[in-house]
């Protein structure tokens, strides 16, 4: 897989797809000699970079088209949930139109599955606010492309009116009524007779699995929103004995104070760096017992940089300095599109949030999280 880069895409639309105006769903027209660079898994999202007083700003935002829209009409849609005072979401409500170019870092992201023709399954997602995104690349995915498996989906939202991409989600549920079950649920408004109410904690959840969906009748899940959300769900289903591999999430607002409304993957959580030589992971970085001078070595696109690092900065500092081309979107440690690997000495990370398990121990590591325990540090961007 080639490292993300960013290249200039021209924008065909920016339509509303909230009834409260509340969203945007931005369509980028991708040339043919970009289609490779843009390739894409259903769940992954690209990161956006737009000059805003003299500075760059970055922000990540999941994809809602598919991957055979991509190659057959040569377009990539962006779902934007509009926050007030947002950088890039009030520029794409507000200004972004038609005509206008758009500098987007090829996709990333661990979210989702693989989709085969040849299976037949029962997915679920758990999805609220814009955590619907991601979530609607793979239901469309799956239907158009395993016609023997199904897909249920619990969606919450305040209210109807924020509810995003629900003409889509119906046309959807319209094509394929049988195979497509969809359940909206509004925490501050009277559902109609018969529907749920209420927020996707764990109690409703309780309720739709004795009502709707036994979730031993479920083979893979996605669950995408708030961290409280996500943690909520992932306990309620391993109440039920649902096995966490086939469980996959992707945060967003992990209790940091309100940025840009984005989705990331979230396949893993700050725990269990003891099975890891070459990371650890801290709750705050300011517990993190770093060596005072440190000197990184970087690969990246065969080439190797070597700089200094000062204590307390992290190892995406050090490189950004020298290599301004790395890719790096939230620097939350969320997003994960920072990740690189760990080649030679130990980095502490205060958030893992963008990894899986597996990827801690294979040494991959999320840059804008990592100091070094070291006094030197190589890590790779290339090997991934
Ligand atoms: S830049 Fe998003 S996880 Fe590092």
């Amino acid at each position: 897989m080639a490292r993300p880069r960013f290249h200039r895409v021209r924008v065909e639309s920016v339509t509303p797809v909230a009834a409260d105006g509340s969203a945007v769903e931005v369509t980028c027209l991708v040339p043919d000699e970009l289609t490779g660079a843009f390739a894409f898994t259903p769940g992954q999202h690209v990161t956006v970079r737009l000059p805003v007083d003299g500075r760059q700003i970055r922000r990540s935002y999941s994809l809602c088209s598919t991957p055979r829209e991509l190659v057959g009409r040569g377009r990539l849609r962006l779902g934007v949930r509009v926050v007030p005072g947002g950088a890039f979401s009030t520029y794409a409500a507000g200004e972004l139109a038609a005509g206008d170019q758009l500098e987007l870092l090829s996709p990333v992201g661990t979210f989702g599955v693989r989709f085969d023709p040849a299976r037949r399954r029962h997915y679920a997602a758990v999805a609220a606010g814009s955590g619907i995104t991601p979530v609607l690349s793979l239901v469309a995915t799956a239907l158009e492309t395993e016609p023997g498996s199904r897909f249920t989906v619990l969606y919450g939202n305040r209210a109807a009116g924020s509810a995003m991409f629900t003409d889509e989600l119906g046309d959807l549920k319209d094509r394929h009524p049988r195979r497509l079950h969809l359940v909206h649920l509004f925490s501050r408004e009277q559902p109609r007779v018969g529907l749920p109410r209420g927020r996707l904690d764990r109690d409703t959840l309780e309720g739709l699995f004795a009502r709707l969906l036994p979730p031993a009748e479920v083979d893979e899940w996605f669950v995408c929103g708030p961290a409280g959300m996500v943690d909520g769900t992932r306990a309620a289903l391993a109440g039920h004995g649902v096995d966490p591999a086939a469980v996959h999430t992707e945060l967003f607002h992990p209790g940091e104070p309100a940025r840009e409304s984005r989705t990331a993957p979230a396949a893993g959580a700050a725990s269990g760096a003891d099975a890891v030589d070459a990371v650890d992971a801290v709750d705050a970085v300011d517990a993190v017992d770093a060596v005072d001078a440190s000197e990184v070595s970087v690969v990246m696109d065969g080439r190797v940089t070597s700089v200094p690092l000062e204590p307390g900065r992290t190892v995406l500092d050090a490189v950004m300095a020298a290599r301004p081309d790395v890719p790096y979107s939230c620097q939350t440690g969320v997003c994960g599109t920072c990740r690189a690997r760990v080649v030679e000495g130990r980095v502490r990370m205060a958030r893992t949030w963008a990894l899986s398990e597996q990827d801690r121990t294979a040494g991959d590591i999320l840059t804008c999280q990592a100091v070094p325990l070291t006094a030197r540090v190589r890590i790779d961007f290339d090997v991934l």
